[in-house]
């Protein structure tokens, strides 16, 4: 009872001070609007990345690296979504200026390459969480190129690295790649298994993962790395020839072209729709240290499926009935790709929760909705 009385007086003599403080100096016009709804406040007035006033512990100071492109622009959009800052930058080398058009205004964003130490300097400046996704995200483009891989891979993330490290900001989190694993037979890939990479993207994507442990062992800068399993959905570009194999499909087919599978069509891939990315960066952001940092974590979804049968998938879904193309085999690719997501899903709270044929029926929608006709519609029109 005592207990109780003398909570109720805390209560009390809480409320009052609280009150008193507001008489002393009243909160800013919009603080209850904000404080209640603080993402309708970013998407109502903009707010491009500027610090807030006193009262908005409750947000963070994000930098994406890579937002133009497929999955940076959808991380800023679930982010500014949550009412967060959102600072970016890009150096549009694979990256899109549509992809960001419509959040523009919200953004506080930098056209800068990872290469200048100086911009990465000023970028890192004030963040809180670093979530770098910017590279040259293509197996067969880093075979054509190694070099230019390396670059933006390797010496671009450790000049980020050099620069959050600086700018003491609170966490690193990586894009990685499954293609570590290279072609070990094992299935399902597990982070205990060594690495074993194959193509010169691998290797540096693995250099990567390197550096991050690295710096959190060396330097204390917190790292997280985020092992991606073929991530697709929207704003994945289909136009490149070094595309993401779902775009390409997905947009062929909707056209009434035929896709054209390398190699027989029996590698397979655990696909990953974009939205299951996003949340595992966030929560890689927020989990306690002890469980994520200096860790690798596998994001996938957990589920194998071979190009033949994401073709016929495909084929209910977009209406194609044409024939496929069947053309050689890439250098540098893996046999089969499919994740453990015990890790994750233990220490990080991560759940796929987009599944595979849901993830490609968002994905084909969000297409149509660009407007890419309906496989039928298409076929109509050639006639
Ligand atoms: C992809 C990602 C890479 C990521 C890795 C692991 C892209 C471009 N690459 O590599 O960044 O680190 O997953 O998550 O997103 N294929 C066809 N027809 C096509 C295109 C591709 O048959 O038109 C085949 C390829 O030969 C390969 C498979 O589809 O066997 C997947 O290719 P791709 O989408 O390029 O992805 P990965 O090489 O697996």
């Amino acid at each position: 009872m005592q207990s109780k009385v003398a909570l109720l007086w805390c209560n009390a003599a809480a409320t009052s001070l609280f009150l008193l403080s507001l008489r002393a100096k009243p909160p800013p016009p919009n603080f209850w609007k904000r404080y209640y709804c603080s993402s309708f406040y970013v998407a109502a007035k903009g707010t491009p990345g500027q610090p807030f006033f006193p009262y908005h512990s409750a947000m963070a100071n994000y930098l994406i690296t890579g937002i133009a492109g497929f999955i940076g622009s959808n991380l800023a959009r679930t982010l500014l979504a949550r009412g967060e800052n959102v600072r970016g930058i890009d150096n549009f080398a694979t990256g899109k200026r549509e992809n960001i058009a419509e959040i523009s205004g919200r953004l506080d964003f930098r056209e800068a390459d990872l290469l200048d130490l100086d911009a990465m300097r000023q970028a890192c400046q004030g963040m809180d969480y670093v979530l770098h996704q910017a590279a040259i995200a293509s197996v067969p483009r880093s075979v054509a190129d190694p070099l230019g891989s390396n670059r933006a891979n390797v010496d671009g993330t450790l000049n980020l690295l050099v620069a959050a490290r600086d700018a003491k900001v609170k966490r690193v989190v990586f894009a990685a790649s499954s293609s570590a694993y290279g072609d070990t037979p094992t299935l399902p890939k597990h982070e205990e298994m060594p690495a074993n990479p194959i193509s010169p993207y691998a290797v540096s994507k693995l250099a990567g993962e390197l550096y991050l442990q690295s710096f959190w062992r060396v330097y204390g800068l917190e790292t997280v790395c985020l092992r991606y399993f073929n991530i697709f959905g929207p704003r994945q570009d289909p136009n490149s020839p070094y595309s993401g194999v779902l775009a390409r499909f997905i947009t062929s087919m909707l056209r009434g072209e035929q896709p054209t599978i390398f190699g027989d069509g029996e590698q397979s891939r655990d696909f990953t729709y974009v939205d299951n990315a996003v949340a595992a960066n966030l929560q890689a952001c927020t989990t306690p240290a002890a469980q994520a940092v200096g860790r690798v974590f596998n994001i996938a979804t957990g589920h194998q499926a071979t190009l033949n049968q994401t073709v016929a998938v495909l084929r209910g879904i977009t209406g194609y009935q044409g024939p496929v193309q069947y053309g050689a085999a890439r250098a540098g690719d893996i046999k089969h790709s499919f994740a453990d997501i015990s890790l994750a899903q233990k220490h990080l709270g991560y759940r796929p929760s987009v599944g595979f044929e849901d993830g490609l029926k968002r994905t084909v929608a969000w297409y149509q909705e660009q407007g890419a006709p309906m496989a039928a519609q298409a076929s109509e029109r050639s006639r």
